[in-house]
């Protein structure tokens, strides 16, 4: 479990930063995290009690700021993929004066570190004042948004001290996941097959995660393509997508270099035009059901004289071997917890490029951990 000092302090561990140590408990946490989820004996994914049945929510609204929000956005991808769900969202601050049409016994899905997140507190309290029912992804127990919750599922990522969020994310995706293997036979749109499968998947990860940190060589050698950049352009399809958003929001938080993150396939309508020499573009591209066409974008990107840093896994990096000046391959996953493996390393470089740039990586400029204002 997660060390304290003595008197309760979180110390540092020997590691030089807050960052470093909670980017090296992501799996523990995520194991931890998955224990309260998945029964050992049955290996089946267990909900707490809930009450509402799971079967008749016709529509889920998911909302979170930040890091919290990507999470989100991976978890529709999930949640609409497996479980058959339509899910709809938005960023907190956003959502809450959209006025969205609500389905009747919809379900509002929160996500949030700390529960105290004032945007996302709000958006809570008016989704449950429009009559639904309120289901929180969160890492305190004892906070606000726990307490005005119907259910509450717990990320166990113990506390988090850096001011950007690295284990708390990946503990929110374990979460998120199980709850589209619930959704998914609750519904009937997933055979115990596809869940054993999954559950398999998922119960692999603290392993496969715990093998990333011997690509830190690797990872800090391409941070340097990164870090004299002026920008940056992230590219990620399907569940990617939202991988790309959080590398990039990972890279403007804690080394303050202006970095954009696209849907692969959108880059030619629009951002092919800023592709010199001097925007490196950071892929992340597992092999699997897209990678071919994020390749193809990959490919025009390097036609223009773009410089390609790709995540990708064995099989994708001899593929993406000719195109890219950097590759990484991460261990092979199953597709549908990759996002969670590359989370994790897009979250190492934006560390290993803020180190070069000597930034305060754990209380970076103009941010702060808990956001209580509006
Ligand atoms: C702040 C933090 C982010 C975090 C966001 C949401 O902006 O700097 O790292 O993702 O708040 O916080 P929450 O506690 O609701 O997850």
């Amino acid at each position: 479990s997660i060390s304290a000092l003595p008197g309760g302090a979180i110390g540092k561990d020997g590691y030089r930063h807050f960052m470093e140590k909670e980017l090296h408990e992501h799996p523990l946490v995520i194991g931890q995290t998955l224990q309260r989820m998945i029964d050992p004996a049955t290996r089946r994914v267990v909900m707490p009690d809930l009450p509402f049945d799971l079967a008749a929510i016709p529509r889920i609204t998911m909302t979170a700021c930040g890091s919290a929000f990507y999470a989100g956005l991976i978890g529709r991808y999930w949640l609409e993929a497996e479980a058959r769900i339509p899910v709809d969202g938005d960023v907190a601050s956003e959502l809450r004066y959209r006025e969205p049409p609500l389905a009747k016994d919809g379900l509002a899905l929160l996500i949030s570190q700390s529960g105290e997140t004032a945007d996302t507190l709000a958006a809570l309290r008016s989704l449950r004042q429009a009559g639904q029912h309120v289901m929180s992804v969160l890492n305190v127990s004892e906070s606000t948004m726990a307490r005005e919750s119907d259910v509450v599922l717990d990320t166990v990522a113990g506390p988090e001290i850096c001011v950007a969020s690295t284990k708390a994310f990946t503990a929110q995706l374990s979460v998120l996941a199980c709850l589209a293997i619930a959704f998914g036979r609750a519904r009937g749109s997933m055979n115990e097959s596809r869940e054993e499968e999954l559950v398999q998947a998922l119960l692999d990860l603290p392993g496969r995660a715990a093998e990333l940190f011997a690509l830190q060589p690797a990872i800090q050698q391409a941070a340097a393509m990164v870090a004299d950049a002026r920008d940056v352009l992230y590219l990620g399809r399907g569940s990617q997508f939202p991988v790309a958003l959080e590398g990039a929001l990972k890279l403007k938080e804690i080394s303050y270099i202006h970095a954009e993150a696209y849907a692969a396939g959108e880059m030619k309508h629009g951002p092919i035009a800023l592709i010199d020499r001097n925007v490196p573009i950071v892929a992340s591209v597992p092999s699997g059901r897209l990678f071919e066409k994020t390749a193809s974008n990959l490919q025009e990107a390097r036609a223009r004289g773009g410089r390609l840093l790709c995540f990708t896994d064995q099989a994708g990096a001899s593929r993406l071997g000719p195109l890219a000046e950097q590759v990484i391959a991460l261990p092979d996953v199953h597709d549908f917890v990759a996002p969670i493996l590359h989370s994790i390393a897009v979250q190492m470089l934006a560390y290993e490029v803020a180190l070069l740039k000597g930034t305060d990586v754990d209380q970076p400029r103009n941010l702060a951990k808990s956001v209580t204002v509006e």
